[in-house]
C-alpha cells in the first residue's frame, strides 16, 4: 500500500470514529407510556414489580410517560368534574392525587418513588403522607390541597382526554406503548420482562443493566 493509500484509509477510520461513536451516545431513550389505576391489582403489579425497579436501573435510556385514569369518566359539574371509576370513589381519589403529585413534584426520582409507594400501599390516598414523607417529598399539603380541590378535578380530566387519543383504545389496564405503538403481544412481553421490552427496544449502545 502507498503512503497516500495508508493516509486515506486511516481518514476514513476516523470519519468512521465520528459518525459511529456520537450516533452511540444519542439514541433517543425509549418511550414507555402507561396508562393505569390507582387501585387496580394489575397496575400495581406492573409498577412495583416492572416499571419502577427497570426505570431505576435504566432511566438513563428511558422516558416514562404514565397517565393515572384508566376505566373511568367524568362529568363537568361547575367549575370542575365528577368521576366514575372501574375500583369505585377510593381509585376516583387515589387518581386524583397521583395526577396532583405529577404536577407539584417537579423531581422525577422523587415522584416516582412516591408512586411506588402508593401502587405498593394500595390503599390510594390513605397512604398519601407516609408515601410523601418515604419518598421525601416535603410539601404534600400543595399535593392534598390540589387533589381536594378542583384544580384536582380539572387536572384529572385533562388526562383523561388524552387518554381518548388513544388508538386503539385502551381494553385492558395498566395499558402500555413502547415509542407511541400499541399492540397486546408487548403488553403481554412488557408485564412480564419490561427491562427485555426496553432494552430490545434502545436504538443506541445498551448500557450494562441490559446485559446481565
Ligand atoms: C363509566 O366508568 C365506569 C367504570 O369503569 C363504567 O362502569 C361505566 O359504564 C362508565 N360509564 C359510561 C357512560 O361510559
Ligand atoms: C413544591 O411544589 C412546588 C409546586 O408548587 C414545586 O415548584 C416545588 O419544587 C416543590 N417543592 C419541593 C421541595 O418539592
Amino acid at each position: 500500500m502507498s503512503t497516500t493509500g495508508a493516509l486515506h484509509s486511516s481518514y476514513c477510520l476516523l470519519l468512521l470514529a465520528l459518525f459511529i461513536v456520537p450516533s452511540a451516545w444519542s439514541a433517543e431513550p425509549v418511550k414507555v407510556s402507561v396508562y393505569y389505576e390507582s387501585l387496580c391489582p394489575d397496575s400495581s403489579r406492573f409498577f412495583v414489580n416492572q416499571l419502577y425497579p427497570v426505570w431505576l436501573e435504566l432511566k438513563d435510556i428511558m422516558a416514562n410517560d404514565i397517565h393515572c385514569y384508566g376505566k373511568a369518566n367524568d362529568t363537568a359539574v361547575g367549575d370542575g368534574y365528577t368521576f366514575i371509576c372501574q375500583h369505585g370513589p377510593d381509585e376516583c381519589e387515589g387518581n386524583m392525587m397521583i395526577t396532583c403529585a405529577k404536577s407539584y413534584i417537579p423531581d422525577e426520582d422523587k415522584f416516582m418513588a412516591f408512586s411506588n409507594c402508593i401502587m405498593d400501599r394500595f390503599v390510594g390516598t390513605a397512604a398519601g403522607q407516609e408515601c410523601a414523607q418515604e419518598a421525601g417529598v416535603t410539601n404534600f399539603s400543595e399535593i392534598e390541597t390540589c387533589y381536594t380541590s378542583v384544580e384536582g378535578q380539572q387536572l384529572l380530566h385533562q388526562v383523561g382526554l388524552l387518554q381518548e387519543t388513544l388508538d386503539p383504545q385502551i381494553y385492558y389496564v395498566p395499558w402500555i406503548l413502547i415509542n407511541d405503538v400499541f399492540t397486546s403481544e408487548q403488553l403481554t412481553a412488557a408485564q412480564i420482562a419490561l427491562r427485555k421490552v426496553v432494552c430490545d427496544a434502545y436504538q443506541g449502545t445498551p448500557p450494562a443493566a441490559c446485559s446481565t
